[in-house]
């Protein structure tokens, strides 16, 4: 029997430098809102993602045709952007066929310093069975990065993270304290979740945007199967339709 490969959460994106990520897959993870966001977009039929960490290089994008600029700062709309992050603003086809180019607070930055990992994947509640299904497939070493705020920890990334822990420890070797403690989070949350997110600081910051409707659809799972990866800098989908488990 082989030895079963590595799952580990790692809580903030400043301790990323801890953990060597050559050979490994990392699912980069900020359920409130950019990963949830990104998987949207591609689901509604976005040729590609393309992450950047700052507002400069989304702007360097305006001019090319069929790219969309979208982004955010502290949760709102950047000023002077068409788009900001909320799921709902990319259905109805704005997409469709095109390339979004976005730029978020915590997301988008986690994925650009997990960019050398073996592959980078996006997860939320809404991929949540897809997602886990590819990991199994896939059976690296794994990296759980919470996007968190600000290189702190946050509650609804963790609690995604201990839901992954749960679903995937009969299939790795999980050994950790981050892992343990994302875990137990998620196993005294799941029976209501909603409550539970109310407690986290984003949730809040959110509420008083008047954003609560993207909350709770950020917290619905399993509503698409399809895992953003990441290929030559931008988000597409990966091939899902290998022999999963
Ligand atoms: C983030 O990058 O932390 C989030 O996406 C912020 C948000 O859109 O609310």
């Amino acid at each position: 029997m082989p030895d079963k490969s590595t799952l580990d959460v790692v809580l903030t994106p400043n301790l990323l430098t801890l953990y060597p990520l050559q050979g490994k897959v990392v699912v980069v993870i900020d359920v409130l809102r950019a990963t949830t966001t990104m998987t949207v977009a591609l689901d509604q039929g976005a040729a590609k993602v393309i992450p950047v960490e700052s507002i400069e290089e989304c702007l360097s994008y305006k001019d090319k045709p069929n790219h969309i600029l979208a982004g955010e700062r502290g949760g709102q709309k950047v000023e002077g952007f068409n788009y900001g992050n909320s799921p709902f603003e990319f259905m109805d086809g704005v997409v469709n066929g095109k390339t979004l180019v976005l730029t978020t607070t915590n997301g988008t930055r986690a994925i650009t310093m997990a960019s050398s990992a073996k592959e980078v994947l996006i997860g939320g509640f809404l991929n949540f069975s897809a997602l886990t299904r590819w990991l199994i497939n896939e059976s690296s070493d794994t990296i759980l990065l919470c996007s968190g705020w600000r290189d702190k920890f946050n509650l609804e990334d963790t609690i995604f993270a201990g839901a992954v822990i749960h679903h995937l420890k009969e299939y790795f070797l999980v050994d950790s304290d981050s892992a343990f403690a994302a875990e137990k989070l998620y196993l005294n949350s799941r029976r209501n979740m909603l409550h539970f997110m109310k407690q986290s600081s984003h949730y809040r910051r959110l509420a008083r945007f008047g954003v609560v409707n993207d909350i709770k659809y950020c917290l619905r799972p399993d509503l698409t199967n399809v895992v953003p990866i990441l290929k030559n800098g931008a988000l597409v989908r990966a091939d899902v339709t290998k022999d999963m488990v």
